[in-house]
């Protein structure tokens, strides 16, 4: 599969899935990472990876569609197959959703359908639950709502702080993330 990374921030989960590519544990190929935010880390990594990066900004077009059809016209021309989300933080529109029907993943990190949207680790973590986790799933326009891929838990002890329990979640998201694109992957072959 030819994919786009979108990102918006750090670009971990961008970072582990070059690496599982490189150690022939996916195979795909990233062909182009899309960022909404410049001068986020993501774009350093990209580039030491080799990747193109596509930087471009909502606040420079008049609305999501004119911003939409701005990036399909870069995923038409690198030909890309399928949308990887680590860490965009904006809902995927209409415009990109019907282009690329069934073909968008997203991950969150909580057990959805528990909180979804912002600061899901911090949601968890003030809501006091024991088990938390990472969600794999297809992107639709609802926000964190699509159809549940892959789910792995995550414990959150007495001990624990914020800090800590994301950590945790990282962890999982770098080995969840990669191998279940790839079971995507084999079974849209
Ligand atoms: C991850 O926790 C992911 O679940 C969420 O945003 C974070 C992105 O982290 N959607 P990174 O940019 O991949 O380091």
């Amino acid at each position: 599969k030819n994919v786009a990374v979108f990102a918006s921030g750090s670009g971990s989960n961008f970072e582990a899935i070059m690496n599982s590519i490189k150690n022939g544990e996916l195979d795909a190929q990233v062909s182009l990472v899309v960022c909404d935010k410049p001068g986020a880390k993501v774009i350093e990594r990209a580039a030491k990876f080799g990747v193109d990066s596509f930087v471009i900004s909502p606040k420079n077009f008049e609305n999501k569609a004119a911003y939409e059809t701005e990036i399909t016209k870069k995923l038409l021309d690198k030909e890309i197959e399928f949308i990887v989300l680590a860490g965009y933080m904006r809902l995927i529109g209409g415009t990109l959703l019907s282009q690329f029907k069934g073909k968008i993943v997203n991950i969150h990190p909580s057990l959805l359908p528990s909180f979804p949207g912002l600061d899901a680790v911090g949601q968890a973590y003030r809501a006091g639950v024991k088990v938390t986790g990472v969600t794999i799933h297809y992107v639709d326009e609802g926000m964190d709502t699509g159809p549940i891929i892959e789910q792995a838990v995550v414990s959150i002890t007495n001990d624990d702080t914020i800090e800590t329990v994301e950590k945790k979640i990282h962890e999982v998201e770098h080995k969840l993330y990669p191998k279940t694109l790839q079971t995507i992957f084999l079974q849209e072959k």
